[in-house]
């Protein structure tokens, strides 16, 4: 079956991205099997490697930066969930991603965003970033503009409203995912 992580792309103090983990892998699972990745368990420094992974043969990543690669190479698709900070994805996706060679490559990514502008230039600054390391992104996205700790219970439940709103969030992550899983399917296929 084909395997999709969803990644939460915030570790802050009182950070609402983890509402969102179990509310998008709940729309995953109903195509896919599915891993909710957060990036409180892979604590990486800022990337100081002396050459590009992509171009480093004789990489030899310290325990902890193999422990991400090899997790991630684990997948035929991811869901990106981030927040938008300083109009930017947040710096530690952006790490996270600076350490991938191959892990990720011709493989396919659905952006989740969330800001007080849904994180469209979150999910804009994903879009420029993920072809360096072979990604794609598919067409769709989430643009979540309402406040996640509203929108979202604890249990990571939209609030009815949201979820029967033929163009709310629900509608969006549904085409998104279906998108992802449909191409994370194909490429794995072609890949083999
Ligand atoms: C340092 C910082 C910078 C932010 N910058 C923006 C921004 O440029 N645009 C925006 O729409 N929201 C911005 N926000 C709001 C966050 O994107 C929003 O609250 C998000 O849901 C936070 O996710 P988190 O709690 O999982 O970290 C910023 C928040 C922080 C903490």
């Amino acid at each position: 079956m084909t395997k999709i992580a969803v990644v939460v792309g915030s570790t802050r103090q009182g950070r609402v991205s983890d509402r969102l983990a179990p509310w998008i892998a709940a729309e995953v699972k109903k195509s896919a099997e599915v891993e909710v990745l957060d990036l409180r368990d892979y604590p990486m420094p800022f990337f100081d490697e002396a050459i590009s992974p992509r171009y480093n043969p004789e990489r030899k990543p310290t325990p902890e930066v193999k422990k991400w690669l090899d997790k991630v190479a684990e997948f035929d698709g991811y869901v990106l969930a981030t927040p938008e900070y300083n109009r930017s994805m947040s710096g530690v996706l952006k790490n996270a991603l600076d350490y991938i060679a191959y892990e990720m490559d011709r493989k396919p990514v659905a952006l989740v965003g969330h800001g007080s502008t849904g994180g469209a230039q979150a999910i804009a600054t994903l879009r420029i970033a993920l072809p360096g390391v072979g990604a794609v992104t598919v067409p769709q996205a989430v643009f979540l503009k309402d406040s996640v700790s509203e929108a979202i219970d604890d249990e990571g439940v939209l609030k009815p409203e949201l979820r029967e709103n033929p163009y709310g969030p629900q509608a969006s992550l549904k085409d998104a995912v279906e998108a992802l899983v449909w191409y994370a399917t194909a490429l794995a296929a072609a890949r083999t």
